[in-house]
């Protein structure tokens, strides 16, 4: 069971045990990591789940698709490690996956 890692804006840590094909938002709305609103529940649609993977593990992952990148364009503090926690999948070898929680509050 792979476990994520999340810094919150606050400044909290919260280490959170997932399954695999489950999404990282929906992993970390389970244990309610601050700053995780997802307010659209998942749809892609609002950029409430917004967060700052580490780089390491950003090459990792499958590349977002267009419409993921234009809700990122529509938030006010992209970076280049920006993702949707909604987007993601987690998978097996997530195992230690970190992330910094963007400020969606
Ligand atoms: S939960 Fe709304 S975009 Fe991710």
């Amino acid at each position: 069971m792979p476990r994520l890692n999340f810094t919150s804006p606050d400044g909290s840590e919260t280490v959170v045990e997932a399954y695999s094909g489950y999404t990282v938002m929906e992993a970390a709305a389970v244990k309610e990591v601050y700053g995780i609103k997802a307010d659209c529940g998942g749809c892609c649609a609002c950029a409430t789940c917004h967060i700052y993977v580490d780089p390491e593990w950003l090459k990792k992952l499958p590349p977002m698709d267009e419409y993921e990148d234009a809700m990122l364009d529509s938030t006010a503090d992209r970076r280049e490690n920006s993702r949707l926690a909604c987007q993601i999948e987690i998978t097996d070898d997530m195992d230690g996956f970190t992330a910094v929680v963007a400020d969606n509050v």
